[in-house]
């Protein structure tokens, strides 16, 4: 106890801090309990469906599941991309917990796929136009995180950037081609939505990862310890196929009716848009046989 004491004196005094007056507050404060300390009230207060079709609540609250997984994602990211050595285990390890993050992403979207009334799924959806998960920007602030932004122009227009511009590059970026309405060929009101909000942070992000991305951190490494390039090799897998099919399967499940595809709330061509073979998006080419480049989003590793 006295030891304590003494540290507590000392922090204090250090901080020009009268240490009696800290451990008076100390008695005069509540003890923490669990619903503060979580904000379990205030959490539960941020659910604000637009209709009064009971499943529209399960649709909200999985998607702020997802949202919190990908602060996560975020946090572990941020803390590789400030590390100032190249550690490659604590990079296997960062990436390790994102891969962990990422298999309940993937594996609990069986939420969506199976957890929703169909017919009434449909009906609220309607309501919801032109939102969609397309507008999630936190899944694009990883990507910028994540690779160097010439991977994630559209393949065919790459040659055409020559030099790093993230304005013009986030021209022919990949998701761009979610973004222009089937039926007139415009940029579509979802899209515009979506760039006049975070257009500008996505290009100071993108200028802001240039050289510290996580793709040019590892490209440096010269001899890369298997768990690290495993873990990596998984990241890029689950990001860039695992999920994106299995949002996929969902998305055809509840809008393809009797063959008939039919428009989402965003009005994209989504069949063709959301198949990781079309948007051939990978954070880490470099680690990637030619055979497994040119069969992306046809394979499985585990
Ligand atoms: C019943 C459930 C869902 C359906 C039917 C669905 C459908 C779609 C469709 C059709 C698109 C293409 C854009 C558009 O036209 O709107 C899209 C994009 C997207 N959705 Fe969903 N979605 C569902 C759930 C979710 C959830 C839970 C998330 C998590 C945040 C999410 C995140 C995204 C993202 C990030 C995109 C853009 C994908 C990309 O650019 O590759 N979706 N979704």
């Amino acid at each position: 106890m006295d030891d304590l004491i003494n540290s507590i004196n000392e922090k204090y005094n250090a901080l020009g801090h009268d240490p009696n007056v800290f451990l008076k507050g100390l008695l005069l404060s509540k003890p923490l309990n669990y619903w503060d300390y979580i904000q379990v009230d205030t959490l539960l207060t941020l659910q604000k469906p637009k209709t009064d079709f009971a499943d529209e609540y399960i649709f909200i609250v999985y998607h702020q599941i997802t949202e919190l997984l990908l602060a996560l994602v975020n946090h572990e990211m941020k803390q590789v991309i400030e590390a100032t050595t190249i550690d490659q285990e604590m990079i296997a390890e960062k990436v390790g917990r994102i891969n962990r993050y990422m298999e309940v992403m993937d594996s609990s979207f069986a939420v969506m796929f199976r957890g929703m009334n169909w017919d009434d799924y449909n009906t609220f959806r309607i309501a919801l136009a032109p939102a969609s998960g397309f507008q999630a920007v936190s899944f694009r602030m990883i990507e910028l995180m994540c690779t160097d932004l010439i991977n994630l122009v559209k393949p065919n227009l790459r040659a055409t950037h020559s030099t790093f511009d993230a304005e013009k590059m986030l021209k022919d970026v990949y998701w761009q081609d979610a973004g222009m309405d089937r039926k007139t060929g415009k940029k579509s009101l979802m899209l515009r939505q979506f760039e006049e909000k975070y257009l500008s942070q996505i290009i100071a992000q993108a200028e802001a990862m240039k050289r510290k991305n996580l793709q040019c951190i590892v490209q440096n490494i010269s001899s890369m310890t298997d768990d690290l390039k495993n873990a990596l090799r998984k990241m890029d897998y689950i990001f860039n196929v695992k999920w994106p099919l299995s949002h996929l399967r969902t998305a055809e499940h509840y809008l393809i009716s009797k063959g008939q595809k039919t428009a989402s709330t965003g009005m994209s061509d989504w069949q063709k848009y959301l198949h990781p073979n079309y948007q051939r998006r990978m954070f880490f080419p470099f680690l990637w046989s030619e055979n497994e480049l040119k069969d992306w989003g046809n394979f499985e590793i585990v």
